[in-house]
């Protein structure tokens, strides 16, 4: 089952899924371990997160209990 997380102030961990480009192929990625997904636009390494989130600091939307207002 895929699993995304949504941390904090920071990227998307993902389990369970294959990333891939616009071509479909697969960005080099360890088998069964979460990969962080850039969500503030800053990584130098995109789409995956680079731990520039936290240089910038990115301020995200609050969590899932908020969005459900
Ligand atoms: S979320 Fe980590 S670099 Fe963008």
């Amino acid at each position: 089952m895929t699993k995304i997380t949504v941390k904090a102030n920071g990227p998307y961990l993902v389990t369970g899924a294959d990333v891939v480009d616009e071509t479909g192929a697969s960005f080099p990625v360890e088998a069964g371990k979460p990969i962080a997904l850039c969500r503030c636009g800053a990584s130098h390494k995109k789409p995956f997160c680079d731990g520039s989130h936290i240089k910038i600091g990115f301020k995200a939307a609050e969590g899932a209990a908020a969005a459900k207002k």
